[in-house]
């Protein structure tokens, strides 16, 4: 008999804030409109967090709770918590830990991951180690931002992308075989940091009446270069994934890929000859929720999915950071 220990979702929370930020009020901020919107980056509409003093800790909070009540997980039993996330609410203490302690989780480590909006795909996969190696049971993994802090709304290249949005899932081992995470394909090369990054507020640029006058604590994006990576990228990543594990339009149920642009989104679907039905797309109602693209779409559409269902998740980010991961669903529909 193998003791090969399995690593597998067995639940989803998530949550997205009440305000809803629609294009026809974006094109009242900035030189915009709906339909460059919809045809450049297919987004109707995203969620805002407007409320004073609250932050990415607060929907990442309410994500895990939402998880914690579906999946009825003893507290004392979680043995650690990460967040995904490029909006931590402090430089420090971690997110992770403000969570855990509004949880009151009281056997648990916690630690934020820095992956940008591979942040979820990345830390999926760490959490994954940990449990296959049999030092974790049980691993609360969330994807959680609030872009809405550090998104410009003077600028109209980047301010009709983004939106806030958190999401949390139960990694557990599994003694069953062949199901859960099965393999992944995880890149970063170093290239993206002059296409996608913020100028100030870290160690290089720390803040300062300069760095406030000049907007520098803003994210910034060329758009056009970051769009011709992440379809290169992310189209090579998951037909790779998809190659080296038998994977074919045939036997792929879903592609849960991050949510930057429609057109990226249907590029990568068209490189695997897959239709858009098997493809989760959640960006025209959310936007780009950075770490937690992917689990949002995987909480919206839970009920859909059954046991045995394979999945390719994808994301690409600021780095550049990418890659795609082989995953197996271990339960039928909402729980
Ligand atoms: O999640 C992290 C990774 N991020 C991504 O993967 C994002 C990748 N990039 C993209 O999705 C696209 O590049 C954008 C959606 C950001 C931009 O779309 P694009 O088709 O690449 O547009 P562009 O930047 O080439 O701009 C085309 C035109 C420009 O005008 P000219 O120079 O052709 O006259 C822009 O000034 O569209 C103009 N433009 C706008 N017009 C109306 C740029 N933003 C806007 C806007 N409304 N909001």
């Amino acid at each position: 008999m193998s003791n090969k220990i399995s690593a597998v979702i067995t639940g989803i929370g998530g949550y997205i804030p009440d305000y809803v930020l629609t294009n026809e009020e974006l094109s009242r901020m900035v030189d915009t409109n709906d339909e460059w919107i919809m045809t450049r980056v297919g987004i109707k509409e995203r969620r805002i967090l407007t409320e004073e003093g609250l932050g990415t800790s607060y929907m990442a909070r309410k994500a895990a709770k939402q998880l914690m009540q579906k999946t009825g997980a003893d507290p004392d039993s979680i043995d650690a918590i990460v967040v995904a996330t490029s909006t931590a609410d402090y430089k420090f203490p971690s997110t992770a830990s403000i969570v855990l302690g509004k949880l009151g989780l009281k056997n648990a480590f916690a630690f934020d991951f820095w992956g940008a909006c591979c942040g979820f795909l990345y830390s999926l996969d760490v959490a994954a180690s940990m449990v296959k190696s049999g030092r974790c049971k049980k691993v609360i993994v969330i994807g959680a931002d609030k872009m809405s802090s550090i998104v410009d709304y003077k600028d109209r290249q980047t301010c009709p992308l983004f939106g806030d949005g958190a999401a949390a899932v139960l990694l557990e081992a599994s003694e069953e075989e062949n199901i859960g995470v099965m393999d992944s394909h995880l890149r970063a090369d170093g290239k993206g940091l002059p296409f996608l990054h913020m100028k100030a507020g870290g160690s290089v640029c720390p803040p300062s009446h300069f760095t406030i006058d000049h907007r520098l604590h803003y994210l910034y994006q060329e758009g056009r270069t970051v769009f011709r990576y992440a379809v290169t990228n992310m189209s090579d990543d998951c037909a790779l994934i998809a190659e080296r594990n038998g994977l074919n339009k045939d036997n792929i149920q879903w592609i849960v890929p991050h949510q930057a642009n429609l057109r990226i989104i249907e590029a990568v679907a068209k490189r695997l000859d897959l239709s858009m039905d098997q493809v989760m797309v959640n960006i025209e109602h959310l936007g780009n929720t950075s770490a937690a693209t992917i689990p949002l779409a995987l909480w919206e559409n839970e009920s859909k999915l059954r046991k045995g269902d394979n999945m390719i998740f994808t994301a690409f980010g600021a780095g550049f950071v990418h890659g795609a991961s082989y995953y197996k669903w271990a339960y039928d529909g909402a729980q």
